[in-house]
This record gives structure tokens, sequence and C-alpha cells, in this order.
């Protein structure tokens, strides 16, 4: 654990940069690739701690898994309902992602699993995926609903029908993947769209996979006992690490950055369109499709921003992005309102008290319920200074890391460590764009 100095930036960020594999689908293209029959190759998988416990996961349940020297990873699964039983523990560390998903693999395999993770993912809620999964035969044992947790998967799998109560692609995700070993149909049924990235993967994978929406409800069945094919994946940029480059640009007058192949999955890309109607010159360009993915450039210019209310309407198509929409929203004119945030009180962090509290030590005044933050703008004039606690969680690390570069004075943030979770070569990045983030002796 590394606390550093976040220092203001005085000339603009140019220049046009490429941010790591995108998390979500990164987590995917492995435990897919484990469940598929043949070889599935990665390019620009994220090599960050998460999702290298969620390769050495796949590993520990019998699938083969390799880095190549020039950076490609290669998996060869063992078939849907094939993995073996682990002789470990699988210890998934800070990933939400990686342990939800994987006990959604094992819910429906016939043998004893045993997860576990740090401090951080041992407070966060695993009922929400343990209730569901129950219903497919699985049983679980566990300290009340959070991890370490050993799951009994079913040996007669059903199949079953699921209306969420969460609003979480985790848990849709590890619904589907227990519905993969199950015969006949799993369907899950959000009221709420949640990234949809299992549902596009599996489709590519060969799965006989449909979402259906009617009257506001998406439907998502599944056939089970598919044969997945292995097959290549190449994974876009993160929009969530890409996010703190797009802040960043967009807070230092002058800045003129791109950023690229960056995945524009509608349901990801909620910051962007936030920034924009907040005054952000975000533009466009090489709009393509990755792998059924929709990927862009993206090209930032320093703007002034003002405040907005965000409905709680977009909360699920920006998740994760909700400290560094903090962070423009205290550099904004006028205030900002967040509504609708109750999820980030069980992220890596209790993030809506940890952003609170960092930025009221930053010299932002703001104002937080339950479920809201209300931001007042400093009009582009942060005046920076504070000693911000991270918790553990690497997105409060880097927003903060973002408000040091736009703030009259430098932020010390107690912890870098959790940055490699996600965007290993973030301190790196902001370097070579002029930041100055500097190690503080222990
Ligand atoms: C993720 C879903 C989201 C998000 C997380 C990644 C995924 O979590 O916060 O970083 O890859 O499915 P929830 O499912 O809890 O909303």
């Amino acid at each position: 654990m590394t606390a550093f100095q976040s220092h203001p930036i005085r000339d603009p960020l140019l220049g046009t940069i490429a941010v790591p594999g995108d998390k979500s689908i990164s987590h995917r293209a492995l435990i897919f690739g484990a469940l598929g029959v043949g070889e599935t190759t990665i390019t620009n998988l994220l090599e960050g701690d998460d999702v290298l416990r969620t390769a050495a996961a796949v590993r520990a349940l019998g699938a083969s898994v390799d880095r190549r020297s020039d950076g490609m990873w290669s998996v060869h699964g063992c078939g849907v309902g094939g993995l073996h039983e682990p002789a470990q523990v699988l210890d998934l560390g800070n990933s939400g992602t990686g342990v939800r998903l994987l006990m959604g693999v094992a819910a429906t395999l016939p043998f004893t699993t045993y997860f576990a993770g740090d401090s951080s993912l041992s407070r966060r809620p695993m009922g929400r995926v343990m209730t569901p999964l129950e219903k497919f035969g699985a049983a679980f044992t566990s300290r009340e609903g959070l991890l370490p947790c050993a799951v009994r998967g079913a040996k007669d799998p059903l199949p079953i029908e699921h209306q969420m109560t969460v609003a979480s692609a985790q848990v849709k995700s590890a619904i589907l993947l227990a519905g993969l070993n199950a015969p006949g149909e799993t369907t899950v049924i959000e009221t709420v769209a949640t990234r949809d990235h299992t549902e596009r993967m599996l489709r590519g994978f060969g799965a006989d996979i449909r979402t259906e929406e009617t009257s506001g409800a998406r439907r998502i069945t599944l056939v089970g006992q598919p044969e997945l094919a292995g097959r290549a994946v190449h994974v876009p940029a993160d929009p969530s690490s890409a996010a703190f480059f797009v802040v960043a640009a967009t807070l230092i007058e002058g800045s003129d950055v791109t950023i690229e192949r960056v995945s524009m999955n509608p349901l990801r890309a909620g910051l962007f369109e936030v920034l924009q109607e907040m005054g952000a010159d975000i533009s466009l360009s090489n709009t393509s499709d990755l792998n059924g993915e929709p990927v862009a450039d993206l090209r930032v210019r320093g703007a002034p921003l003002h405040g907005i209310d965000v409905p709680p309407t977009r909360a699920p198509s920006m998740i994760d992005e909700y400290p560094v929409l903090a962070v423009a929203a205290a550099h904004a004119k006028g205030n900002t309102v967040m509504r609708g945030l109750e999820e980030l009180r069980v992220k890596e962090s209790n993030r809506l008290s940890a952003l609170a509290e960092g930025l009221v030590a930053c010299g932002v005044s703001v104002e937080a319920t339950d479920d809201s933050l209300v931001v007042h703008g400093c009009g582009g004039d942060i005046p920076g200074g504070g000693q911000v606690t991270t918790h553990h969680d690497h997105r409060i690390a880097m927003a903060f890391a973002v408000l040091g570069f736009a703030a009259r004075r430098p932020v010390t943030i107690d912890d870098d460590q959790m940055i490699g979770t996600s965007f290993p070569s973030f301190t790196a990045l902001a370097e070579d764009l002029g930041a100055k983030l500097v190690p503080l002796d222990q």
C-alpha cells in the first residue's frame, strides 16, 4: 500500500491513448472460453488483478489457460458441464464480477466449489446470487450471504424463470451461466436493462439466447446445454477506464485527447451522454463492431461544465462511473444532483460515503442521502489539498487522482494498490499525458 499525491496539471492534455481491455468482457471471455469446446483466443485481455484471478479460477476448474509471448491469451475449454472439481479454494481477490459469475457456473456442476475474496469482497452481498441459484438445486453454505462460501452444485439442475429484484448484470449473468448446464429454457426478466455483454458473447459462442422487450421488461431466454464453440475474442477498450481520461481532458482547459476503440455498448455509455449534457465536448469516430460489441474512438476537448440533474434511470448504464462523474460535478458551475445510487453502497467500498468524504476533504460541498448525492460545483476552481481515503476501492483512488489534476492544491490519496485491479497502466498513461503522481514515503 503506497499513499500518493496527485498534483495539479497546468498544461493541456494532448495525444492519442489506448486504455486497457474492458473488465466485464475480459472476465466473460475467459469463462466462456472455459465452457467452450476447442480453442478461444483473446486479444487485449485486461491483465488486471481481477481478471487474472478469474483466469486462475477457470484453470483450477480444469480449463487450460495460457498467455502467449505476443500477449494473446489462449483458452482450451472443457465444454458446458465438463469442468472439474477444483482442489483449492477459488480466491477471486477484489472481484465481484469474477466471484458472482463463477458462482453461477458452479451452481449447476455436480461437486462442491469453495469461494473466497479479499476483505472488501468479503463484505459484499452474495445472497443476491445465492437465492436465485438455489432455485436450480444448488446448496450454499456461507457466513449469512457473505464470503467465504461453499456451493454444492445441483446434480440434476432444473431450469428456472427468475424475475430480477436488483438491477445487476452480475446476478443476471450468474443465472444465465447456471442455466447453461440445465436442460430446457432458463429465463431472466429484468425491468431495468443492465449491461448485456453476457447475452452478446453467448450468442457469439453459438448459444441459443433471445431477448424480448415487452412493456418495459426484458425477457432473456437461454436454451440450456448447448455446445459452445471456442472462438476469437477481441476485447474493446474499457469505457469505465476511459472515463478517467475523458473527465481529465474535459476539466483541463485546452486539452485534446483521443481514446481508441472504446466499447460504446449503449448499456455502458451513460457517463458520456451525461457529460455531453453538462457541456463536455466529446465526439465519436471510427464506429464499428468488435465481436458483437459496438466500439468507437472518443475525442475529448476541454470544455466548461455546468451542473445537471442525473435521474435514477441513468444509473445502470454508468454505475461504475459515479466517482469520476462526481469529480466532474465538483469542477462544474452549479449543482449536480445524482439520484438512484443505492447500489453504490455495495460496490468495492461504500462509494457514496467514500465519495462524499473525499469531496468534502478537498473543499467541495456535498449532500448525501441513502441513495443520492448533490455536489455543489466549484465553477472550475476546486480547492483540493485534502487527504482522501480510498477504502480499498480502485475507482475512488483514480477519481480523486483526476480531481488532483484539476484542483488548486495537490490531493493526497492513501493507497494506490487497488488501481491494479482494473487499470494497471493508469499511472503510466497519466504521466505520459503530463500528470505528476508522486508516491509518498510510508
Ligand atoms: C459488472 C456489473 C456491475 C458493475 C461491475 C461489473 C459486470 O455490477 O458494477 O463493475 O461485469 O457484470 P452489478 O451487477 O453489481 O451492477
